[in-house]
């Protein structure tokens, strides 16, 4: 059922109509966000994606429009033509953009009728997130996704307008291709006309867009889909958009110094925030140091301190064993925390237990100045007051300790460190803080696979000075390598890649490739490189996160019109599924039954 619009033409948006247009005669369309019957007045509010304004129904009960009025429920399509007029003074309503003015309506259509949502389509509703995602297409009429889903247009808008200015041209790469080199699981597709052979869909256009600066491209970008099967959290999707971009003939500062403008345009231009530049840059070294991450979230201090020194003449076993093994012992001071309740403490020992430290010490400087704690036993005074000294604690302070080899120390009181400043609430969203993060080491060992992998992907430069490590001792070698890191997210990565084929050699060689395998897995690009390749480097921003930041969200979700599910699983479509057997005949595919649902 619905009504035609048949000589209809909407003349403004719902949220358009405003107090110098009294007397103008308009036509507005959109969904009815809730109705109200006075007697002989039955008020609407309709309600497009500009926001909502109400029309008026005034007449003789027996008319035909205030009868189709009375039959009018929530979420129904109209399109109201009347005529505006001001609203009298008692009527005003100061929290509505259009609250001064109301349509009196003159006709009224019924362009489709709606059945009684599962939510209320609401600003400031909780509604269990199941629900919104299978309903994702009701959910997305609430003005804050929507507002989000705007702002995700206005910034690639932005970005798309300054890149052009800068030289680059956007350019498509293949959705089905080859496995890339990310390091994530793919996910592959498989093909009818070569049975038994996969497409991958990229885990970023990393290869591609490096081909096109053999190709003379110059300057690249794309805001590209990428396809990682990971374990999702809440700033993971298995399918998520980059901004990615490529550029030849420069050095780190160059594409440093672009993509600072970039931020600084898209936060003026979006959101009226002035950023300021340059950006603050830190060495990974000196990010795990200060703060135990690769993506430290500069807005508050509380910053580690390595107490190693001061206690490594101690007989207290933990700590002894953590610095035979090449550990060592740090601290964060939490200050005025030291009244913390026992039990509160006690959870802090279980959460770092989570990044697989086996304890945390703890020291409270009293109000008086003396000292509790559990390890007082097994130092001196002096130790004692030389740790607090070290930390810079007062009276109040609560000093939290860990011992264990340095992976699990960083790991363990750099969580820790965010966790405290969220139970202290020390952070706002809107203070940005942008930090660099460079020289990041190129290979990380790996116990699992008991080989060195690459930190970023295989061809990522050395540093210069670097080059001579690579034979002596591969875990000291820096990359050049960096990150964009906003409030403790990681926002974007980049560095400069191999132009030369024997440091590519030896890569790949460090990596456990063979020749073979290499060529095998990344024959054309290093055929490419045979004939002419520009020294060049680039980076990639996750589109979505930077929305989420920007939009002071939570979860990338929202920001993504359909997003997926913990479990990867869309709630809306119920994709993944299975397919016609018919199907799978034509791949030559068959499934091998999961005995465990069955
Ligand atoms: P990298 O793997 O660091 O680099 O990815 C770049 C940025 O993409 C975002 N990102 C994600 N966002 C949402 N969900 C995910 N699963 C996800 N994975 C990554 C992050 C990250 O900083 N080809 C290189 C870039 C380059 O070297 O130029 C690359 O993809 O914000
Ligand atoms: P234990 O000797 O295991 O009883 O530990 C003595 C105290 O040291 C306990 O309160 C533990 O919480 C703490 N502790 C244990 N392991 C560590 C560690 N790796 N780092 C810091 N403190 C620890």
């Amino acid at each position: 059922m619905g009504e035609s619009m048949t000589g209809l033409k909407r003349s403004h948006m719902c949220c358009d109509i405003n107090e110098t247009m009294a007397g103008e005669k308009v036509t507005v369309m959109g969904w009815v966000q809730r109705r109200r019957d006075l007697g002989q007045l039955i008020f609407i509010a309709l309600r497009d994606r500009s926001g909502i304004v109400q029309a008026v129904v005034d007449g003789n009960s027996d008319s035909e429009i205030f009868k189709k009025a009375e039959s009018i429920r929530s979420e129904f399509v109209l399109a109201v033509t009347g005529t505006v007029a001001l609203r009298t003074a008692e009527n005003i309503n100061e929290n509505m953009k259009t609250g001064k003015v109301e349509i009196i309506a003159e006709d009224l259509r019924v362009l489709s009728e709606s059945e009684t949502p599962p939510f209320q389509i609401e600003e400031n509703i909780t509604v269990n997130d199941e629900l919104r995602l299978k309903y994702r297409y009701l959910d997305l009429r609430r003005p804050n996704i929507f507002k989000n889903i705007k702002l995700r247009h206005d910034v690639t808008h932005v970005v798309r307008d300054f890149l052009d200015k800068e030289g680059f041209l956007e350019i498509e790469t293949p959705m089905l291709t080859r496995s890339t080199p990310e390091g994530a699981r793919d996910y592959l597709v498989p093909s009818r006309v070569h049975p038994g052979n996969f497409y991958a869909l990229p885990q970023s256009p990393q290869l591609f867009k490096q081909l096109l600066m053999v190709s003379g491209m110059d300057r690249y970008f794309q805001i590209a889909r990428c396809f990682r099967d990971e374990d999702l959290r809440a700033d993971r999707q298995p399918e998520f958009t980059q901004i990615d971009m490529e550029l030849s003939f420069i050095d780190i500062d160059d594409i440093l110094d672009i993509n600072e403008r970039l931020i600084k345009r898209v936060f003026k231009d979006v959101l009226g925030v002035e950023v300021k530049t340059p950006f603050k840059r830190m060495t990974w070294r000196e990010g795990m140091d200060r703060f135990g991450s690769d993506k430290p979230d500069t807005r508050f201090g509380m910053e580690l301190k390595n107490i190693s020194d001061i206690v490594k003449d101690t007989d207290f076993a933990v700590f002894k064993n953590a610095l035979d093994n090449g550990g060592s012992v740090r601290a964060i001071n939490a200050e005025g925390c030291g009244k913390m309740p026992r039990k509160q403490i006690d959870q802090l020992v279980e959460f770092v237990k989570t990044y697989k430290a086996k304890g945390l010490a703890w020291i409270v400087i009293n109000e008086d100045g003396s000292i509790k704690s559990q390890i007082a036993k097994f130092f001196t005074e002096e130790k004692m007051a030389q740790i607090v000294e070290a930390m810079d604690a007062k009276a109040g302070d609560l000093i939290l300790i860990c011992a264990d080899k340095d992976k699990i120390v960083f790991d363990s009181l750099g969580a820790l460190r965010l966790e405290m400043a969220r139970r202290l609430n020390l952070t706002k969203a809107d203070d940005y803080n942008f930090l660099w993060i460079t020289e990041f080491p190129m290979f990380e060992w790996s116990e699992e696979e008991n080989r060195w992998v690459a930190e970023h992907h295989p061809f990522t430069s050395p540093m210069d000075e670097d080059l001579e490590l690579l034979d002596k001792d591969p875990g000291k070698v820096r990359a050049k390598a960096y990150d964009m890191v906003l409030n403790g997210v990681e926002l974007g990565g980049g560095s400069i890649r191999i132009h030369r084929p024997d440091i590519q050699k030896k890569i790949f060689e460090l990596l456990g490739f063979s020749d073979e395998e290499a060529y095998n897995k990344f024959g054309f690009l290093l055929t490419a490189f045979k004939y002419g390749v520009p020294p060049h480097g680039g980076l990639a921003f996750g589109l979505d996160r930077m929305v989420m930041l920007m939009a002071g969200a939570s979860t990338i979700r929202d920001v993504i019109a359909f997003p997926k599910v913990k479990d990867a699983s869309c709630l809306l479509t119920d994709a993944p599924n299975t397919v016609d057997k018919a199907q799978l005949d034509e791949l030559e595919i068959a499934v091998v039954e999961n005995k465990k649902e069955e």
